[in-house]
Order: structure tokens, then sequence, then C-alpha cells
């Protein structure tokens, strides 16, 4: 029988000795260092053992998380919730969703991990609120022109017996981005905005509720010693008023529903608030921007701290892309004096492992399709590079769970056991993101690869099935083999950790071939990256302190797909 390994115990004495109090007071510039996890907690780790992931599962593997070397983690929606969208669709604020735990647990965790040195960011979701928020319930049974309605975007409908749409904007998952009402009497009634799934109906930030509403929730986590928060679709809460249809051509900073100018107040409000805690409480943006000036905009110094870089992680397996993107990123960062931020993945996006290891290595929501042929070890190799590389960058980091196991995307799982409405919104045609939200392998040789306990029978099925050849991908697996993925990431980490000038900062470009990405980050570190095609020698140095591959040939040189840190005399 499997027997789960038990994750490292928390070592008392250890934090006592490292005088570990509050590091959100601690260190005020921490995170335009940090390293962030994260959690998808659904696919975390299971502690009660119903195959979902769960707080107590999350405070379990603590010691996991501090061996790997994070930071801080950021735990996607973890509150009630239908989950229509993975917890995107919020019912209460205020609350844990049951199948993830309590609040005093929530609270637990955020004390526990704070004693490891790990701060807590939580996801607040402001642009829609789930269908059965107490709100919205509101609205629906208080009719049409009723001030229920007016905290959302209910309209009537449009010709003669109002069952045309007010309008045809056309939803991020696809599809309409209207519904229809049905009245008490059960006539049809007024129409709602959602611009994703109608179960997510669109916030009005027009109204004073909203904005109040949202800043107690802020004060509500900050209370509870929560160090960040990330805003989810953050460019999209102010809408134009009137709901005019796209025009051809948009003027900047007026489309009907993105980037509009008046969003930024909204988030000098939330700096206000961040900024009257103790210790620096950070806003994480997730800005689709292509504009990289209007993205900057939102982290000028009374806005956000920080938000994704997803110019670079939708960039393919390129060095002149990549370098592009690293250039132009850290330039649209630094007149506002934000440290970018570096993103392979995330709960959304395809596996680097699997995208790397495809023929087009970019990522768009767009052209995710099934039957992609990918090479799964030329992906692995390629993403140890990009693993590197992205940690020796100056800024943040992200990392998705799994990915520093190397997990690829489940392409093939059981159509009934998918749940994301991109794959049903698109009639199965895009086969949406569960694929990288599979319930993480710790150990052992079978589902459920140690994710959710034996309690004494059979153990529970995780909610999303895991692929019979995990057994390689586990914790237990890979954490005592030096070549696995884990150990890169170890090493990575606690090298990045131990080197004053990695993280934030600034960056040097060093003469190199063309397919080459090699910098200086002052010290004497250096990066170099290999996308050439054929092996390369290294820059001089004194000692290789990490690579992504193994060096070949006789004069030790960095082959192909592979990334080298190296400390040279400075
Ligand atoms: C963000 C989230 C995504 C969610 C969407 C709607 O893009 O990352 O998972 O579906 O917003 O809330």
């Amino acid at each position: 029988m499997d027997v789960p390994v038990l994750a490292p115990q928390v070592d008392e004495t250890r934090i006592v000795a490292a005088g570990l109090v509050s590091p959100s007071t601690a260190d005020p510039l921490w995170w335009r260092s940090a390293v962030i996890y994260q959690v998808y907690i659904r696919s975390f780790a299971d502690g009660n053992g119903d195959g979902t992931g769960d707080i107590a599962g999350v405070r379990s593997r603590l010691g996991y998380l501090r061996d790997l070397g994070v930071d801080a983690l950021w735990f996607t929606p973890w509150y009630p919730s239908p989950l229509a969208d993975g917890g995107y669709d919020v019912s209460d604020y205020r609350a844990i969703h049951p199948a993830f735990g309590d609040l005093a647990e929530a609270e637990a965790l955020i004390r526990e991990a704070l004693e490891l040195g790990i701060r807590t960011i939580i996801d607040v979701v402001p642009n829609h609120i789930s269908h059965e928020h107490e709100w919205f319930k509101a609205a629906l049974a208080a009719g049409p022109g009723s001030p229920e309605r007016e905290r959302f975007w209910f309209r009537d409908g449009v010709g003669p017996n109002g069952d045309e749409m007010p309008n045809h904007w056309v939803s991020n998952f696809q599809g309409e981005t209207w519904t229809r009402t049905t009245n008490p009497d059960g006539t049809p009634g007024q129409w709602y905005l959602h611009l994703f799934t109608p179960e997510q109906p669109d916030l009005n930030w027009n109204h004073p509720d909203v904005r109040k509403e949202h800043e107690d929730v802020l004060r509500f986590w900050f209370d509870r010693g929560v160090a960040g928060v990330r805003i989810d679709s953050a460019a999209l809460l102010e809408k134009d008023p009137e709901l005019p249809e796209i025009p051809d051509v948009v003027e900047v900073g007026k489309h009907p529903n993105v980037d509009r100018d008046e969003v930024h107040d909204i988030y000098r409000s939330w700096r206000a608030i961040a900024d009257s805690y103790e210790g620096t409480r950070v806003l994480v943006g997730e800005v689709w921007m292509p504009d990289t000036q209007r993205f900057a905009n939102y982290l000028r110094s009374d806005e956000m701290h920080t938000a994704f870089n997803f110019d670079f992680m939708a960039r393919p397996w390129d060095a002149t892309q990549l370098r592009e993107s690293i250039v132009s990123m850290i330039a649209a960062h630094a007149p506002v004096d934000a440290p970018s931020t570096w993103v392979l993945s995330n709960h959304d996006v395809t596996r680097p492992v699997t995208r790397y290891g495809r023929e087009d290595s970019s990522f768009a929501f767009a052209t995710k399709r099934f039957n992609t042929p990918t090479d799964l070890d030329l992906g692995t190799r390629r993403a140890r590079a990009a693993a590197l590389l992205s940690a020796a960058l100056p800024g943040s980091l992200y990392i998705y769970q799994g990915d520093e196991l190397g997990l690829p995307e489940v392409e093939d799982l059981p159509d009934d056991t998918r749940q994301d409405p991109m794959y049903f919104r698109s009639n199965g045609v895009d086969p949406g993101r569960d694929g990288c939200r599979v319930p993480l392998p710790w150990s052992g040789q079978h589902e459920p690869f140690g994710f959710s306990p034996y309690a004494g029978t059979a153990p529970a099925e995780p909610w999303l099935p895991q692929p019979e050849g995990w057994a390689k991908y586990t914790v237990e697996a890979e954490a005592h083999d030096p070549s696995s993925m884990l150990s890169l990431y170890r090493a990575a980490l606690s090298i990045r950790r131990a080197t004053e000038s990695l993280g934030d900062g600034a960056l040097e470009w060093l003469d190199s071939e063309p397919g080459v990405l090699a910098f200086s980050r002052g010290g004497g570190f250096v990066n170099v990256t290999n996308l050439s095609g054929h092996p390369i020698d290294l820059p001089e140095h004194e000692e290789i302190l990490l690579s992504s591959t193994e060096l070949v040939g006789p004069t030790g040189q960095l082959a192909q797909d592979s990334t080298a840190w190296l400390r040279t005399q400075h």
C-alpha cells in the first residue's frame, strides 16, 4: 500500500533562531524580489480525504514549500462559490468554501506560513461575483428599476419584445455576454451583463456600494495578516455606462469595457488602504495588455505594486523574441519604478513543458487545440532552461504549482470529468484549462499519488483524474533525484536567495552570438541561455553555479536549449 510521505515538520527552534517575527514588517521591499508560488487550492493537497485539495492539505505541506524556497503563496479564490469558473465566481468574500476549510483554518495557515517566513497573497475578483451571491439574488428578486439592480448591469432588451441583447460584446470565454432573466410571474425579463459566464454577473463600479464593499473586503483580509492581493481581470472593471457597441477604431482609454482611464481611481483608493497597514501589503494585477505603456500605467507609485508579465509568458522559445520581451518589459517598468514579474505559466495556460515542446511554442488562448503534436522531452529541456532564465531576470518570480515538478498538460481527460467553461462555451473546440489543474502527485505509484490521505479503505478519487504515468513526477520520486525538475528548482531558488544581486535590480547584456541570451546581474553573477541550436562556449568564469543540462564535449560547452548560471570575476 502507498503511504504518503509526511511533509517535513515545522521546526520551531529554527524559526526562533532565525528571528522570524513578522516578515511583512521585516522587509518593506520584499515584493520587489519575492518568489511567489501559486497555489491552486483544489489541486495542491487534500487534507480530509475527499479528493479535493484544501487548507488542511496546504498546512500539512508547508514544510515542502519552505524547503522549495518560496517567499510567498498566492491562493486562487478559496471563498464559497458554486465553482462555475473554478472559484472565480465568488458568493461570499468573508468566508472559505466548505470544501476547502473554514476561516479559522485560513487564519491558522496565514500565521503558520508567516512563521516559516512565507507570506500569503489572496485573490480578489472585483469585476464580477457569483450569481449565487446575496447581492445578485436580491437584484433578481427586487425586479427592474430597483436599487438592488443598480449594482449590476441590468438592461431591457432591444426590439419589440425586448428579446434581443442590449449589445453584441463578445465574452472572454467566447459567445454572448448577456443573459435574459425571468420575471417572478414567469415572463421574460431584463438582461444582465457578464463578460465571462452567466454565473458571473458583472458589477457596476459606478455604484458606491460596489466600491465600499471591495474596500471592506480588502481590510477584512489585511486585518487577517495577508501580505497582498492578486486582482483578477483588473483592467475590465469600468464600463462605458452607455454600453455602446465596440467601435472599429477605439480611442485610447475609452474602450467600452477594457482599460478605461477611470479604472485607475479604483486602484488608487486600494493602494491607500494597503499603505495604511503595517508592513508592505501589495497589490498584484492581472492585466492582459498588449500596449506596454498602458500596462505600466497600472504600476504608478500610487496604484498597484506589480502586475503579471504575460508578454514574456506568451512568447515562443526563440532568443530574439524573448530578448525583445525582456528589453521592452524592463523598459516599460522603469519610468514607474516598478519591478517586472516573470511568469512561465498559471492556472489558465498550457503547462510550460508541453508548450515549449511544440512547433508553435507561443501561448494564446485562441489557438489552444486538441491533438497538437508535442515533444515532451524537448519541452522539458526548454522548460528547465526557462526556469533558470526567468529566475535570473530582475524582479519577482511566479511559480505555478506543479511546474516545479515538470508536470505536463493533461490533454486526455475524459470529457465527463472536464469542468472548465472555456471548454464548454467553445463546444469542445478549446480544450480549456482543466489540463493544467490536475491534482499534484506527491508520492507512490498509483492515483491519487499521495494527493489524498488513505482513510483506512480506498482513497478518494481526485476531482480531476491523474494520468497513470505520473509516478515519475511525484515529489517523493523527484526529491532525491538530482536530475529532476524539483532538484533544479530547489537549487535555483536557494542560489537566488543567497545571491544578493538576484531579484530586484539591473541587468546588463553581454556580448554573445546570435541565439544566446547572456547577461550579468552584478556581483559576478552571469546567466547564459542557449537557444542557438548548437553547443556554445561559455564566457570566462570561476564557477558554474548551476546548469539546466550537463555540459558537453571536452571543453564543457553549454548544450542547446540550456541555461547555465556562472560566477565570474567582477
Ligand atoms: C482570470 C482568472 C481566470 C478566470 C477569469 C474570470 O483571468 O485567472 O481563471 O476564469 O479571470 O474571473
